[in-house]
């Protein structure tokens, strides 16, 4: 069985450049407009045609399973008004997908959380989506672009994009022998390199396609940078065996981990996605 069925989210992140409204919110439900990143994010996991969401979450992101939850009195509220179409998207989601919960008790880093989903994604290869890369397509989205890929290569496949030079501290960042147009096999892998010994201008970015032998690796993969554990350093004992892929993608994407790039999505958004009122 080795159709992508599943993608993780991992949500536990404190969101602290968003400090005071992460405070009691999760950052993944700040709205570009009106819909939360993390809507968003399920939705391009639908378009490449997976239907099983799991969610990495933390202390106080209930909010999360509310939003993905029937809420009795509003759909009571709201049926027969002129504002009913406002649910039919999450409606929609809500019908089609099954989503499943764990909490990562500790905050210990990416590779971390992406090790907490294992009990909810066991023994299949899997997609992960970091809500806050925002990201929008012409065509398919990233992640439909990605399975294309994985369906013809079967090893996993992290997105990236070029990025300025003095940006290369805030990602992780390849290097590679060019395979097909705009696709590398990863040979280097590092973590928020300085730009004076980063590999290229290659940076990973929130959308992944792992096959879950990644889990055991995560199992033996010490805390590297910040005493995190790193999905890169996993990655790279992959790619250590040539099977890790770096496809360009076609698109853009919006940091909205950031205030910048969140403010950036929101505009762009409100001019080129929002629906409005009929
Ligand atoms: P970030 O580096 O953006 O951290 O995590 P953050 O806590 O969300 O935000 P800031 O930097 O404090 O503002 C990247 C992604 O990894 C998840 C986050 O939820 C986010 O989607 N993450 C990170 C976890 O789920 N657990 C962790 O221990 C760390």
């Amino acid at each position: 069985m080795d159709k992508i069925r599943k993608c993780l989210f991992p949500a536990a992140g404190y969101g602290t450049r968003f400090l005071p409204v992460t405070k009691s919110m999760p950052k993944e439900m700040l709205p570009l407009v009106n819909k939360p990143l993390i809507q968003y994010g399920v939705e391009e996991a639908m378009a490449a045609g997976m239907n099983g969401m799991a969610i990495v979450t933390g202390r106080g992101k209930r909010a999360i399973e509310d939003h993905f939850d029937i809420s009795y009195e509003l759909e009571h509220q709201i049926a027969g008004t002129d504002k009913e179409w406002l649910l039919g998207d999450i409606r929609h989601i809500i019908s089609e997908c099954t989503f499943s919960y764990t909490r990562q008790i500790e905050m210990k880093g990416l590779g971390h959380a992406i090790l907490t989903g294992e009990t909810l994604i066991g023994e299949e290869p899997f997609a992960v989506i970091l809500a806050d890369d925002y990201c929008v397509t012409e065509g398919d989205g990233v992640l439909a672009q990605m399975v294309k890929l994985y369906e013809k290569y079967r090893c996993s496949i992290v997105a990236i994009e070029e990025i300025p030079r003095e940006d290369t501290r805030k990602y992780g960042v390849i290097a590679g022998d060019l395979e097909a147009e705009n696709l590398y096999r990863v040979r280097e892998m590092v973590e928020k390199p300085d730009p004076a010994v980063a590999p290229s201008n290659l940076a990973i970015i929130g959308r992944y396609i792992l096959t879950p032998d990644i889990f055991d690796i995560l199992r033996e993969t010490p805390p590297g940078r910040s005493g995190e554990i790193q999905i890169t350093d996993a990655l790279m004992t992959q790619a250590r065996m040539g099977n890790v892929l770096a496809y360009k993608f076609q698109g853009r994407r919006f940091d909205c981990g950031s205030i910048e790039g969140f403010m950036e999505a929101s505009n762009y958004n409100y001019t080129n996605v929002y629906k409005r009122p009929r």
